[in-house]
């Protein structure tokens, strides 16, 4: 269980790995995470789970390299074994046939966007998909995304590829052509999801959001991940990540991701002396 069967690069710091878990392969629905260890000594760390096979029994996920558990897990090999992983969490994301759905992912944001991507397409949708990166190297997924959208717009802020700007530049393009749009799901960097709710609340567009809070159990035992929506406190783990964007307090929770920086910082320092000696 949780043996690495494949490993690829898929930008400078974003890695896809692909482990067999039966029980995860067969259960998880779109939008649901889950909470890994690589270490017995180690943090627990919440991933999405990106895609699964039920017939080779595996589970995809994407990551980027962002401290220290991170790189821990970027240094697995094929064959070696994750300790452990526990799964399927949060609810699965409302997947119907909303009618014309816009889909935007930015940065890492777009390997937790595919799986909603997927199911809103099965489902009968048509899917605008707009992935942004903050250059051509960090864009991720791309001929994933294209294969299953009926229009992919790419854009990055140096415009290295796709249009230069950001996805909020390419959503209101995507409004000011007039068709109606039914439904609006977004997951990337705090600032970029408060900056989509901002724009679709103008034209009352249904909208919804993965939240990232910092998660320990992903239970609702702890309250790590707590978030306002409407001013009321919700666990994001029990009754999100999605929640309605225009309820969220994006300014909230981007100083709640910023408690443990110092914390963070110097547990990689550690790592990283610890690995030179
Ligand atoms: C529901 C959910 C799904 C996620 N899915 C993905 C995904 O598919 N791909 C991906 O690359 N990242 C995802 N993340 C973010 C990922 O969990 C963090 O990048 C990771 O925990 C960083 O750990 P670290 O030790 O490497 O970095 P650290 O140096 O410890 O932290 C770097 C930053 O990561 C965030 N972070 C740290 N610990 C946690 C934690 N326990 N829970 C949540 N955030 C944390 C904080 O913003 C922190 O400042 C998701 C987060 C949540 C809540
Ligand atoms: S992670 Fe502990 S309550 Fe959500």
């Amino acid at each position: 269980m949780n043996k690495i069967i494949a490993k690829k690069k898929i930008s400078e710091d974003i890695i896809q790995l692909t482990f067999e878990n039966k029980e995860l392969a067969e259960a998880r629905k779109p939008g649901q995470f889950l909470i890994l260890r690589v270490h017995d000594k180690g943090e627990r760390i919440p991933l999405t789970i990106m895609d699964s096979d039920s017939i080779k029994d595996t589970i995809d996920i994407v990551f980027q390299v962002v401290g220290k558990t991170t790189t821990l897990l970027s240094e697995l090999k094929v064959d070696d074994k994750i300790l452990d992983v526990a799964g399927p969490l949060g609810n699965p994301t409302l997947i119907k046939n909303f009618g014309r759905c816009v889909l935007i992912g930015g940065g890492v944001g777009t390997a937790v966007l595919f799986p909603v991507l997927k199911a809103l397409k099965e489902a009968g949708n048509t899917v605008i998909a707009i992935i942004g990166a903050r250059n051509k190297d960090s864009l991720i997924l791309i001929e994933e995304v294209k294969a299953i959208s009926d229009e992919l717009i790419i854009i990055t802020d140096d415009g290295t590829a796709g249009i230069k700007g950001l996805v909020t530049d390419a959503l209101k393009e995507v409004i000011a052509r007039g068709d109606e749009i039914n439904y609006v799901y977004a997951v990337g960097p705090v600032i970029m999801m408060k900056f989509v709710a901002l724009t679709t609340k103008e034209d009352n567009i249904k909208t919804e959001v993965s939240l990232n809070p910092i998660m320990i159990d992903g239970t609702g035992m702890c309250g790590g991940c707590r978030v306002l929506i409407s001013g009321k406190e919700k666990f994001a783990c029990v009754h999100g990540p999605d929640f309605d964007a225009h309820q969220v307090d994006f300014d909230l929770l981007i100083q709640r991701l910023k408690m443990f920086k110092d914390k963070e910082h110097k547990s990689m320092e550690c790592h990283c002396k610890n690995k030179e000696k």
